[in-house]
């Protein structure tokens, strides 16, 4: 096992109807600012909640922040913070607003330009102003994690940037607040829950048994329950299940001592920039190829895979891994979820064009070795068309 920090201070208060409890989460004194997506927080009813909730305490709202929260709406965030002397965030929303609520928080307590907080990661982040959240889709672990995506749109810049300064102080999981979902939206959290998984497990054998088997026992409830989550919006077992799956999948302990890989997300992050795919769907066209093009490195691991998670023990090491990555891709297809940039209409084009994204966002040197440069890149791709 490698050497690790693990620290994660975001509290969860997760049940049926706990919105309430913001009323004792948010401090009293409070200049809030609440943060949503387009109409469903409000027409759901989860906005109405959350203003009962928060009482008499002065509140402001800004909604509009889209999927893959952009940098130019986020700034407008950022002035009303100014201006109103706002001195706590709500994030009410998804993986976008969450994310969207980490960069305000940072962004408007930078001496700066803020979008050097994602092009240098988040390295730069001194200061931020605290933030909690109410999840209403299961998916992205950013109700319990310090990382974002941000997408500067003039540039079809799609950054992640992380600082220890950014993880919620709260994060209220109801699983109620996902039965309004379109199942297009359980199925992408589902899609992206299991990758964040492999992305942390599917790498090399570093003997940390206790990280393999949750990562492997995360990868099995989401198989076990992605039927039942797709079909029966109002399971509230499974919905439970599925809640709290995404948040274990990203919320830094299946990654403690363990190496890492990454380049499943960072390829999508470009294909979403470019072509406006919705970010787990891009995780489908990426990993498949990616766990082909890479099986000698992470050998070990897939059979393993192939074993624990997916009952295969028969036939040579290259047939099981050959099983192992047919079994994923069925797995993702299943779900409505296309394993081919054809799918989308994209072709020898797109690869060049996301190489050359690649090329100029640094991610050149991607993978849990550093070895994925842009021809493996480009193999990669290949091997999605
Ligand atoms: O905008 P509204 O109207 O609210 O609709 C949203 C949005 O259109 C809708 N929605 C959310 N909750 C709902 C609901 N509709 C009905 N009922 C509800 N309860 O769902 C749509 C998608 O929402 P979004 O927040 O974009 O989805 P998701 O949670 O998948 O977040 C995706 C973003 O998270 C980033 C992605 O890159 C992407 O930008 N990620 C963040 C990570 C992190 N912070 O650790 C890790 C992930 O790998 C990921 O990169
Ligand atoms: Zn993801």
């Amino acid at each position: 096992m490698n050497n690790f920090d693990f620290h994660n201070p975001t509290k969860i208060v997760f049940g049926a109807d706990t919105v309430g409890k913001l009323s004792t989460l948010v401090p009293n004194d409070a200049r809030v600012l609440i943060l949503f997506g387009g109409a469903s927080a409000e027409k759901t009813g989860t906005m109405a909640e959350v203003r009962t909730a928060l009482g008499e305490r002065t509140v402001r709202e800004f909604g509009g922040i889209e999927p893959n929260p952009s940098y130019e709406t986020l700034m407008r965030a950022v002035h009303v913070v100014r201006e109103e002397k706002i001195d706590f965030l709500l994030a009410v929303g998804g993986g976008s607003v969450i994310d969207g609520t980490k960069f305000v928080a940072a962004a408007a307590l930078y001496d700066g330009e803020p979008w050097e907080i994602a092009q240098q990661g988040g390295a730069n982040v001194q200061r931020a102003l605290p933030f909690g959240s109410v999840l209403t889709l299961p998916a992205t672990g950013s109700e319990m994690n310090n990382g974002g995506v941000v997408t500067h749109k003039a540039t079809q810049s799609k950054l992640a940037f992380r600082s220890a300064l950014l993880f919620p102080a709260f994060s209220i999981l109801d699983p109620r607040k996902t039965f309004t979902l379109p199942t297009n939206q359980v199925a992408n959290g589902l899609v992206d829950a299991f990758v964040h998984t492999t992305e942390q497990y599917l790498t090399y054998p570093v003997n940390a048994k206790v990280q393999d088997r949750f990562a492997e026992g995360l990868l099995q409830t989401l198989v076990e329950i992605a039927p039942q989550a797709v079909a029966t919006p109002d399971d509230y077992e499974t919905r439970a299940n599925l809640m709290w799956t995404a948040t274990l999948a990203l919320n830094g302990l299946i990654g403690a001592g363990v190496p890492q890989d990454w380049a499943t997300h960072m390829i999508g992050h470009e294909l979403t920039a470019l072509y406006d795919i919705d970010h787990a769907r891009t995780l489908a066209l990426v990993l498949p190829a990616l766990l082909d093009v890479q099986r000698e490195q992470k050998r070990g691991k897939l059979l393993q895979f192939g074993e624990r998670v997916w009952g295969i023990t028969d036939g040579t090491d290259d047939e099981r891994i050959d099983a192992a990555i047919a079994r994923t891709r069925a797995f993702f297809e299943g779900l409505g979820i296309p394993t081919r940039l054809s799918a989308y209409q994209l072709g020898e084009e797109a690869v060049e064009a996301v190489l050359k994204q690649l090329q100029t966002h640094g991610m050149t040197a991607l993978g849990e070795h550093r070895d994925i440069d842009l021809a493996r890149s480009r193999k990669i791709l290949q091997a999605a068309l």
